[in-house]
């Protein structure tokens, strides 16, 4: 079986790609790949960084062939210091054929002790998973909390003396977002790397608003100072859903300089109000499993537990 290995994909590829992930999504009842992938797919090779060592792994019916279809597909995150991360997807009509194996293999030659997602751990991801002994190493949760007419009502919003609430200005706020999302995540391995480049990706979104996107700022500096944050998303429903999107909590972030004021509920709170007053029926969001503070700090505002991503890695033996 080929593998075609690339750092960029043609937008045809690309496009394949994309949909044989929406087919997957519809079979499985969960997007296989994540929101980063998804914008790596997109990329032109020419806003591929030339040292970039993230790779896109595609398997396809006939190789060569200008009408060929992509059957499987993985994308390699290079992990800058971390062990490399993975993402693989097969379509749902060439599924226990062998090309997960195949995808499986070619990843772990570019990177032995690649780790690999599982989007809401589906019976075939485990099943996969215990075929090749491989071990939860990670464990990401997605919370929900309903926001419609019956839902618990949401706290007021409080914020410490001289602390305002504002939203994004882009061309204004990126260099200051940036410094404080990396000191907010320094130790998170995916969060805490976000460049101007992914920042920009975003804002170009169809989904991109700057009023769901919260800045509380520190007015006792003598030039205001960003201290916390909090970026909603709202995606449109899939097409032909008749669910309504719910609303996410994209990203909290509080400057370590300003922890233990409070500001991560409270950011958290405006967020939530707005995305009550788009008239969305719930929030969702994720966390690290091992996270107790912010895990405790959903749950008290009414979250609870809705699904389960884990990140797998080759047992210690292997
Ligand atoms: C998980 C996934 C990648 C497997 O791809 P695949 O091409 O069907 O896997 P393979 O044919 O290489 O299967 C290898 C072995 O895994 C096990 N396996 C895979 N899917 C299985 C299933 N649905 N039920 C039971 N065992 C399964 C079997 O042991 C299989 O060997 P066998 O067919 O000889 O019995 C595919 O189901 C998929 O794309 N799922 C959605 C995305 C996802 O969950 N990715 C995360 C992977 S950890």
């Amino acid at each position: 079986m080929e593998i075609l290995t690339e750092s960029a994909l043609e937008p045809k590829v690309g496009a394949d790609v994309l949909s044989v992930a929406v087919r997957a999504t519809t079979f499985d009842g969960v997007k296989p790949l994540s929101e980063q992938t998804v914008l790596d797919i997109g990329r032109m090779p020419a806003e591929v960084a030339s040292d970039s060592q993230n790779r896109h792994l595609v398997v396809v019916d006939q190789p060569g062939e200008i009408n060929a279809s992509v059957l499987a597909y993985a994308h390699l995150e290079h992990g800058d210091g971390e062990a490399a991360s993975a993402e693989i997807v097969v379509h749902p009509d060439h599924r226990r054929q062998g090309h997960g194996t195949a995808l499986l293999n070619a990843l772990r030659e570019l990177s032995p002790q690649v780790r690999v997602w599982s989007h809401g751990q589906t019976d075939a991801a485990k099943a996969f998973a215990e075929r090749f002994d491989l071990q939860v190493v990670r464990e990401l949760f997605q919370m929900s909390r309903p926001l419609g007419p019956d839902a618990p009502p949401l706290a007021e919003v409080s914020l410490p003396e001289g602390f305002s609430l504002r939203s994004f200005e882009v061309g204004r706020d990126e260099q200051h977002w940036l410094a404080v999302n990396a000191a907010a995540f320094v130790d998170h391995p995916e969060q805490g790397r976000v460049t101007l480049s992914d920042l920009k990706d975003r804002i170009s979104e169809p989904w991109f608003d700057p009023h769901g996107f919260l800045l509380i700022e520190d007015a006792n500096q003598s030039a205001a100072r960003l201290a916390a944050f909090h970026w909603t998303k709202v995606e449109a429903a899939e097409p032909g859903s008749s669910q309504p999107a719910d609303g996410e909590v994209y990203v909290v972030g509080v400057d370590p300089d300003y922890q233990g004021l409070g500001l991560g509920k409270a950011a958290t709170l405006a967020g939530l109000h707005h995305l009550q007053a788009c008239r969305l029926p719930a929030a969702t969001l994720y966390v690290d499993g091992d996270n107790g503070a912010a895990v405790a700090t959903y749950t008290k505002l009414g979250f609870e537990r809705s699904a389960l991503d884990v990140m797998y890695a080759p047992s210690a033996g292997q």
